[in-house]
This record gives structure tokens, C-alpha cells and sequence, in this order.
């Protein structure tokens, strides 16, 4: 497998008629609404034909990610519309220096008539003129569309993840300290996760920092672990599984989906599993471009 750049990955643009009278926009305010209905269905009718629960349990709770994508000038976001309709819409994580794409929703109306296709291209493209070294994105195994669409468009699978949640496990590791991070520890997280991936997510680290919601592992003085905070949406990086053990062992919540766990790490799946957390569902890291094998050990996020 090779690190090939994304521009030379970029696909074929659709024939002119090929996605039937489509047309691309920047996301704005006024779409929330309408995006948000359509992320709902677009999950939660693929979950319930594979006998999973949604990934989002409400109209609500998807409206309130897109605005979050939305509102926040980190992303770039992209709706289809047909006749004046929205019939789907995709966003960038431009945060940090991999891009990352998600979630990808299209109205189940209008699935498998090449929308999809055209609101990845948007996505590519974008990355491309913005000089990405990588762009990265975490598909639902069970979803064989999403699969072989992405695939087709250059992603190689690269990891496979659990998403697991459960109950608190209230467990400290004796020796290593976990304390919320300041602004002083940013330059040592950044650092590290230089050193287990290749490339740091400062675009994450610095706000999540700025909010409280950062913590640090600290071992003999030294920081040895970080995380932006344990769940679906954040990710985690540490030098050995004990770091990891020691943040995940002090969070307080654990919810659905939970936390994504690489599973070519399988003392952390069974610690996982041993201490009582369950299986959301599997997803692939599929990436194009920059990879690097992680040296260390790590919780991803959804988006990588
Ligand atoms: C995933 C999703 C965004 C794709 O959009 P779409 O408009 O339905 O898909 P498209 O028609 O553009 O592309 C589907 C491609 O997969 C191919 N495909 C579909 N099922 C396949 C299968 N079982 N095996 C192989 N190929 C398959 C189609 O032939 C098509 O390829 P083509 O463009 O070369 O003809 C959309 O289906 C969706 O919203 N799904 C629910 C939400 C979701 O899962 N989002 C992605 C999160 S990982």
C-alpha cells in the first residue's frame, strides 16, 4: 500500500448528466433544519434494514451535529440540491492537518442515484486545492454502499474499529496522574501524537484545550498521554496502553457509541471488553493519502 497523494487520487468527475440535475452549494444556517432531517434518515433507515440501532437516536440530536458543523468555521460543508430540494450534504474537517469527511448523508429517496459520488468528489476536490496530505474518514462496516463508493474513489481501508460505550469504570492507575490540560501542555501533546501518527491535531488540541474538556496523563512528570476527551467525537493518544487505561478509567461517561477502538490493538479491545464495555457496531478507517502506522497507542475519533 502506498502513501499516493490525494491529487493523484482525485476521481474521474460524473458524466454531465450522470447525478440528473444536481447542483452543489456551500452549506449555510437556513439548510440546518433539512440537513438534519435527512442525516436522521439517511442513518437510521440503513441501521434499522441491518437490525442496528440509529447512530443518531433523534431528528434532534442529528440536527444539532450539523449545526455544530455548520456554525463552526472548521468545517466546510457542502448540500446537494435537485429541483430546488436538498437531497444531501457532506462536510470537511479542515481543523487539523489530515482532512477528514462525515458525515456523508443523502435523502433515502434519492440513495444509490450517484449523489454521493458528486458530494465526495466536492469533498476531494476541496482538499486538494487546499494541499492535504491526507484525507481520512470512518465508514460503518455494515454499510456495503459507503464501502464500495469510497473505495472506488481511491480510500484504502487501513484500520478497523469498535465503538464501544458502557457504564463509568471508575478506575484510577496508581502512578499515572490524569489532570485536566492547560495551554502549557499543548506543545507535549501535539508532539506525541506527531510521534505515534506522523501529523499532530492542533486544530483539536488547541480548542478543546481552551474548553476544559483536554486531559493529560502525566507519568514520572512527563506527559505521556492526551486526550480531547473520551468519546465518539474526540480521539486519544498515549504512549502505552496503561496511559490509555488510565484516561479511559477516569471518564465519566462512556456513552453510545463510545469510545473507537483500533482493533490490530487487541490487549485494548479485551481490557475493554473485560471491563464490561459492550460493541456499538465495527467501522474502517479507509484513508487516501498520508498514513503512517501508529507508533503508540490511541482512541480515534469518527473522523479518524
Ligand atoms: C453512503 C451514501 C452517502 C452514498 O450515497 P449514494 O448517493 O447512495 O451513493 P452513489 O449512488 O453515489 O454511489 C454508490 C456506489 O456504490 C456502488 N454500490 C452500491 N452497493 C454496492 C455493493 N453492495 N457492492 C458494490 N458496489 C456497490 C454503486 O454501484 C455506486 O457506484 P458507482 O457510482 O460507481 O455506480 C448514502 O447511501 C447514504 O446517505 N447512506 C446512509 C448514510 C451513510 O451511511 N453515510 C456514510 C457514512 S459511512
Amino acid at each position: 500500500m502506498t502513501n499516493t497523494a490525494v491529487i493523484d487520487r482525485l476521481p474521474a468527475p460524473p458524466p454531465s448528466d450522470a447525478a440528473g440535475g444536481l447542483t452543489l452549494r456551500q452549506a449555510v444556517p437556513a439548510d440546518i433544519p433539512e440537513c438534519g432531517r435527512i442525516l436522521f434518515e439517511a442513518f437510521a433507515t440503513l441501521a434499522r434494514a441491518h437490525g442496528f440501532p440509529p447512530d443518531f437516536p433523534t431528528v434532534a440530536v442529528a440536527t444539532g451535529c450539523v449545526r455544530g458543523l455548520i456554525t463552526n468555521a472548521g468545517f466546510h460543508g457542502v448540500v446537494a440540491e435537485r429541483d430546488g430540494h436538498i437531497v444531501g450534504s457532506t462536510f470537511l474537517d479542515e481543523r487539523s492537518t489530515i482532512a477528514a469527511i462525515g458525515p456523508v448523508s443523502v435523502d433515502p429517496a434519492a440513495q444509490d442515484g450517484r449523489v454521493g459520488r458528486v458530494l465526495m468528489g466536492a469533498m476531494l476536490e476541496r482538499a486538494a486545492e487546499r494541499h492535504a496530505p491526507g484525507v481520512r474518514l470512518v465508514q460503518i462496516s455494515y454499510h456495503n454502499r459507503s464501502l464500495s463508493l469510497y473505495a472506488k474513489l481511491g480510500f484504502d481501508v487501513r484500520e478497523t474499529f469498535a465503538a464501544m460505550h458502557g457504564e463509568p469504570l471508575r478506575l484510577t492507575q496508581p502512578g499515572y496522574a490524569v489532570r485536566v490540560a492547560t495551554p502549557a501542555d499543548e506543545a507535549a501533546c501535539n508532539a506525541l501524537c506527531v510521534r505515534v501518527h506522523g501529523h499532530d491535531r492542533a486544530g483539536e488540541v488547541g480548542p478543546a484545550i481552551a474548553k476544559g474538556k483536554a486531559k493529560v496523563v502525566e507519568r514520572l512528570g512527563r506527559i505521556t498521554g492526551y486526550t480531547t476527551g473520551i468519546g465518539y467525537f474526540n480521539h486519544s493518544v498515549a504512549e502505552t496502553n496503561d496511559d490509555l487505561y488510565a484516561m479511559i478509567g477516569t471518564a465519566t461517561h462512556l456513552m453510545q457509541p463510545g469510545i473507537v477502538v483500533p482493533l490490530d490493538n487487541p490487549e485494548l479491545f479485551r481490557w475493554c471488553l473485560a471491563h464490561g464495555l459492550r460493541v456499538f457496531f465495527v467501522m474502517n478507517l479507509m484513508a487516501i493519502g498520508l498514513y503512517q502506522e501508529p507508533r503508540g497507542a490511541y482512541l480515534a475519533s469518527v473522523g479518524y
